[in-house]
């Protein structure tokens, strides 16, 4: 696990504790955690406060393991690398790992190559067949699969269905982002989100608008053809822990009622979730009918973390609209990650 001091690294701990097919071996951050405890390299040395965010704690033997430093890993150490870092630390760290071993990735730092497929759990898995040609191009023994933007997930889930049904023509989005989606350095301050929404998150509405297209698309050849849905993406800072509430507006391209929009939604998903897979939830999406759902204080835990959250579902004159909830560090980060890898696992491909 690379990146394991941080938000999205944390999550990757709690994911693989007691997980019956992966086992934690070998974890690493930057220099500053390197050559410490796991559980030393937590704490903040100048207060002494450990600086986990998850619900449940790591398991002892977790918080024993040395940290190294991520740039002087062996990349044979481990069997697969889960890496939760910074793009930038990212674009250097990835490619020396993905010549040995499978990388899964929340980093942005790959998303836009051709040969490079952004993996969603009942979405796109069939868009992992680019990774022969990623290995082949690299010279790579192993492969680098990206996860989308946090903020992209939970969209790109719901509009899945909607274009398999009724196509897709144009989506607006407004997202309220949680707290933990900014990572734990540098952050949010929270004097600047106390009693507050921040109107804008730098760079987040383009990575949504076209990772939507990328995610959505269509495996031609040795590439993906980008969905040409047109995608105006407005994201916000909450003041929330954990989970990302999304407002949506979608124009479709065929008419549609209500009853069959449930219906493509609550149906979303089943085959990956009967696989047996150890992070799968019971269904991709929960539909609520109370006017007062989702939201991210009751809905963010839905499925483990897994499933996404949509209510307030109406057509009105400008198209079908709802708003969702979806766990940004679980299923948008870490555990969507593992389970986009238990899917390889089950397949033989890993
Ligand atoms: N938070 C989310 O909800 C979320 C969701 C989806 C995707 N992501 C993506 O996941 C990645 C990590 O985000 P985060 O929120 O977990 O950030 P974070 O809390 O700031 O954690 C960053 C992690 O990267 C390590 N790191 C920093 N510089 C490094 C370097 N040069 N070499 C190796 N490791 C380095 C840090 O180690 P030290 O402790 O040693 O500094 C820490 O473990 C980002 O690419 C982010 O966009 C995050």
């Amino acid at each position: 696990m690379i990146g394991a001091t941080g938000v999205a690294g944390q999550q990757f701990i709690a994911a693989l504790n007691a997980h019956p097919w992966f086992e934690i071996t070998a974890l690493a951050a930057s220099s500053r955690s390197a050559g410490q405890s796991y559980g030393e390299a937590l704490r903040d040395r100048a207060s002494g406060a450990v600086r986990w965010y998850c619900d449940d704690a790591p398991s002892p033997a977790v918080l024993a393991l040395p940290v190294q430093d991520a740039s002087q890993i062996d990349p044979e150490c481990v069997d697969i690398f889960f890496a939760a870092i910074e793009s930038d630390a990212a674009r250097e760290i990835e490619p020396r790992l993905a010549a040995h071993r499978p990388v899964f990735s929340t980093a942005s730092a790959f998303r836009r190559d051709a040969d490079v497929p952004i993996a969603v759990p009942g979405v796109n898995l069939d868009q992992l067949a680019l990774i022969d040609v990623q290995r082949r191009r690299r010279g790579w023994k192993g492969f680098v699969i990206p996860l989308p933007n946090c903020t992209t997930m939970g969209l790109v889930v719901t509009l899945r269905p909607l274009l398999d049904a009724f196509g897709l023509k144009r989506v607006i989005m407004t997202s309220m982002q949680g707290l933990s989606g900014a990572g734990r350095s540098p952050g949010v301050a929270a004097l600047d989100v106390l009693d507050n929404i921040i109107p804008f998150i730098s760079g987040e509405e383009e990575k949504v608008a076209w990772e939507t297209g990328k995610v959505l698309g269509r495996l031609v050849g040795e590439t993906i053809e980008p969905h040409p849905v047109v995608v105006s993406a407005t994201c916000t800072r909450a003041n929330v822990r954990e989970g990302h509430t999304e407002t949506v507006t979608v124009e479709l391209e065929r008419a549609t009622d209500l009853a069959a929009v449930r219906d493509a939604l609550t149906s979303f998903g089943r085959e990956l979730c009967a696989r047996g897979l150890p992070s799968a939830p019971e269904r991709l999406i929960a539909l609520h009918d109370d006017p007062f759902r989702p939201q991210p204080r009751l809905d963010r835990e839905a499925g483990g973390g897994m499933t996404t959250s949509v209510g307030r579902l109406r057509l009105d004159e400008v198209g079908l609209r709802y708003v969702l909830v979806s766990h940004n560090t679980k299923m948008g980060a870490a555990k969507g990650a593992v389970l986009v890898a238990e899917s390889m696992a089950a397949d033989g491909r890993l």
